[in-house]
C-alpha cells in the first residue's frame, strides 16, 4: 500500500497480475500494487513511447482497471498481458462521497469501473444501492455480476432493447427509478450527454447528485489547463462534480 510518504506526482511501476475480457470492447487488469484512493479518483497511466492517459479506479486494493478499447493508447493497453509493466501516477482528484441510506448508481458504459468502487464502500458501510447499468447493447453491459456479488439491486438498460427489457436511453430509465423508489442520492458516471441529462433531472427532483465528468487531460495535477470547463479543472476540482439537492 502506498502510504503517506508516497508522492503521486512520480510515475510508480506496476505489473499486470491479470487480465480479464469483460465485454467486446473492454478489458479489466489487476496490478500488483495497491493506492490509498477513493471511489471516484483517477489515475494517469503511462506507457513509454505511447502516452499517457487517464482511469478511474475500479479498485485500489489491488489496483484494478476496466479499459474500453477506442484509440492508440487503449490499443496498447490492450495488447498487454499478464506480466507486462505500466506505470502510474496518482490517485489525483475529487472522489465521491457517500450520503444518505439508499444511493442510486447509473453507470453508461466503462462509467461502470468507478461506481463499482463506490458500490464495494457503501456496502461496506451497510447502504442499499441500486444500480442501473446501461450500454448500446447486451454484450456491453459492463460488471453486472460484480454489482450483483455486492449486494446491489441490479438493473440494465440498452439503447436496442437487447436485454429484454423496453429499449430505452439511460435518463428515462433513472427518472421511472426516481419516480418509483425516491433514492436519497443520485450517482453517475458515462458518457456527456447521458450525464447532461442526469444533471437536469437533478434539478427537476431536487436530489442530491454526484457526476463523475471526463475531459482531455494532459498533466492530471490541474497545471496544464487542458482538462478546463467553464471556470474549473476536472482533473483537480472533478472529476466528481456534485449538484446539491
Ligand atoms: C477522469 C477520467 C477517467 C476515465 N476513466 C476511464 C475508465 O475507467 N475506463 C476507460 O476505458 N476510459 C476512461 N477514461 C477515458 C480514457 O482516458 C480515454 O478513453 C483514453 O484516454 C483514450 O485514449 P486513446 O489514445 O486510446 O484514444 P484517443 O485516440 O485519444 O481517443 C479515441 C476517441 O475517444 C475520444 N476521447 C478520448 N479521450 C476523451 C475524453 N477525455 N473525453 C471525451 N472524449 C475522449 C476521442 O475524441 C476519440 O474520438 C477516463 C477519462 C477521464 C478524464
Ligand atoms: S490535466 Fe492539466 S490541468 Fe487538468
Amino acid at each position: 500500500m502506498r502510504d503517506g510518504t508516497w508522492n503521486p506526482e512520480l510515475p510508480i511501476p506496476m505489473t499486470i497480475r491479470e487480465v480479464r475480457q469483460e465485454t467486446p470492447a473492454v478489458k479489466r487488469f489487476v496490478l500488483d500494487g495497491s493506492l490509498n484512493a477513493y471511489p471516484g479518483q483517477f489515475v494517469m497511466v503511462w506507457l513509454p513511447g505511447i502516452d499517457e492517459k487517464p482511469f478511474s479506479l475500479m479498485n485500489a486494493n489491488p489496483v484494478t482497471l476496466a479499459i474500453a478499447e477506442v484509440g492508440r493508447f487503449t490499443r496498447a493497453m490492450h495488447l498487454l498481458d499478464v506480466g507486462s509493466r505500466l506505470w502510474l501516477r496518482g490517485p489525483f482528484g475529487q472522489g465521491f462521497s457517500l450520503e444518505g441510506r439508499h444511493l442510486l448508481l447509473a453507470a453508461g458504459g466503462y462509467g461502470a469501473a468507478p461506481l463499482v468502487f463506490l458500490a464495494r464502500r457503501a456496502r461496506e458501510d451497510g447502504r442499499r444501492i441500486t444500480v442501473l447499468v446501461a450500454a448500446r447493447s447486451r454484450e456491453h453491459l459492463l460488471l453486472v455480476e460484480e454489482f450483483r456479488r455486492l449486494g446491489c439491486e441490479v438493473l440494465t438498460c440498452t439503447d436496442d432493447g437487447s436485454d429484454g427489457q423496453p429499449p430505452r436511453l439511460a435518463p428515462l430509465a433513472v427518472e421511472e427509478l426516481l419516480q418509483r423508489a425516491a433514492p436519497d442520492a443520485l450517482y453517475a458516471c458515462g458518457p456527456a450527454g447521458m450525464l447532461d441529462a442526469l444533471e437536469a433531472l437533478a434539478r427537476k427532483y431536487h436530489l442530491s447528485t454526484q457526476l463523475s465528468r471526463e475531459a482531455y487531460m494532459r498533466c492530471g495535477i490541474g497545471v496544464c489547463g487542458s482538462c478546463t470547463c467553464g471556470d474549473q479543472l476536472v482533473c483537480r476540482d472533478g472529476p466528481v462534480f456534485r449538484i446539491p439537492g
